[in-house]
């Protein structure tokens, strides 16, 4: 089979891993690819939203399967687009990524249907906002309603804070011309939960732990997340199960009622509150840098389960029992503003653990060229092994231009 990947950063660098192991891949193409990608797929410029151009190139080059990575593709119908042209892809139609692009339209379905997620309201009126956020009283979470690149969720902790997050959002419109969703503030460990979906019928991945702060500690402001390990000790099976039966299967259930199905990853971002496991997100599409964790740990061919959720047949996932840790490599200033183009050397001591997430090539050199630019991936017995594994990989790399946290995992792996 050819398979053209859409995306070019670490999670897709990881899809492409995952497909490089399969023995039905004759070709893997990436659009656009980064140079890490182009070592195992033949990378292909075309920028992910170019829908008209990625139909082209699918058709000239009879690739029989296409698997979307980011958010951005689906959001503008790239799957409503391959499969009008009678093209085989892997991910969500456009009304199904609601679940993802639109908090309110993923809230309302949650209450409709019985989905245990964080109390809350809508709001348009910045006045009527503030209101409600004086009655509720501080801690409360802010989310603005669209796609903002991870950047429109605020956990007030003061009035005041809050204050300033609705005026961003509402008067200022800093983010777009959108409504906010004012929740509860919930508490506890949160973890990623991955499970392919093709309408009613789901199938859970293990499960992993994303660090959303960009310091040890959980300190410092919000990022795309600055690492992962999987599995997580402190989730039960039961917990496992309660999740699967109580939020992922009926989610999938009520988009087949609502009269969008689901196909592709269904993403729970969840939280083990004292009250019980809730949904704090849904993401319509692999996490990232949790599928840096979770595909190495997948034993099955994924083009099997690929093509039984594009097409609505079967499949039969089996996993690893080893550990995966991975740290991320990101930009000094990350998530504020960086400097571009720094070299990056001792790539090849460390070749097999690493996923490239933002790099680019600069002769034969290769530089740095976004906020998070690598991903080492550490496997061990266990998660300490793992994680020392890591450590280690990310030590002969040699860069001056990059930070990373020294604590990914403390969760799992505190004494
Ligand atoms: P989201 O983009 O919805 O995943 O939100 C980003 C982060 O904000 C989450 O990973 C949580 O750490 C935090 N968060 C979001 N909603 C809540 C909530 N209702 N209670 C507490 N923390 C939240
Ligand atoms: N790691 C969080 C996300 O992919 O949205």
């Amino acid at each position: 089979m050819n398979v053209l990947v859409i995306g070019s950063g670490g999670r897709e660098h990881a899809i492409v891993d995952a497909l490089s192991r399969s023995a039905q891949v004759a070709k893997i193409y990436c659009a656009p690819g980064n140079v890490g990608i182009a070592r195992q797929a033949e990378c292909i410029a075309i920028r992910e939203t170019e829908i008209e151009r990625l139909l082209d190139f699918a058709r000239e080059t009879q690739v029989d399967l296409t698997v979307v990575g980011p958010e951005a593709a689906l959001a503008v119908g790239i799957v409503d687009a391959f499969r009008a042209a009678g093209l085989r892809i892997f991910g969500p139609t456009k009304a199904a990524a609601r679940i993802e692009s639109s908090k309110e339209f993923a809230k309302e379905l949650m209450s409709r249907y019985g989905i245990p997620t964080a109390a809350y309201r809508t709001f348009g009126d910045y006045e009527e906002a503030r209101a409600y956020v004086a009655e509720q009283g501080a801690p409360i979470v802010l989310k603005y309603d669209g796609l903002a690149a991870g950047k429109g969720v605020v956990v007030a902790q003061t009035l005041e804070e809050a204050d300033a997050a609705l005026r961003d959002m509402l008067l200022d419109d800093k983010f777009g011309d959108g409504r906010v969703v004012i929740e509860e503030c919930l508490t506890g460990p949160e973890f990623s939960f991955m499970c392919f979906v093709s309408g009613r019928k789901v199938w859970p991945m293990v499960l992993a732990q994303d660090h959303k702060r960009a310091y040890d500690g959980d300190c410092g402001p919000n990022t795309g997340g600055m690492g992962a390990y999987s599995p997580l000790p402190f989730i039960t099976p039961e917990d496992e199960r309660f999740a699967l039966e109580h939020i992922m299967q009926p989610t999938a259930a009520a988009l087949v009622a609502e009269g969008c199905p689901f196909t592709g990853v269904l993403y729970g971002g969840l939280m083990k509150t004292p009250q019980g496991i809730k949904v704090i997100e849904f993401n319509a599409r692999f996490g990232d840098p949790e599928t840096e964790v979770v595909l190495p740990r997948l034993a099955s061919d994924i083009v099997d389960i690929f093509c039984a959720v594009a097409d609505g047949g079967d499949a039969e996932l089996r996993w690893h029992d080893f550990a995966t840790l991975g740290i991320v490599l990101a930009s000094k200033g990350y998530p504020g503003s960086y400097e571009k183009g720094v070299e990056i050397k001792g790539l090849d001591t460390a070749e097999d653990t690493v996923y490239h997430m933002g790099t680019r090539a600069d002769g034969d050199r290769v530089v740095t060229s976004g906020g998070r630019v690598l991903f080492v991936l550490g496997r061990g017995a266990t998660l300490a092994e793992a994680h020392a594994k890591a450590l280690a990989a990310v030590a002969r790399i040699d860069c001056d231009g990059l930070f990373h946290r020294t604590d990914i995992g403390w969760q799992a792996l505190k004494k």
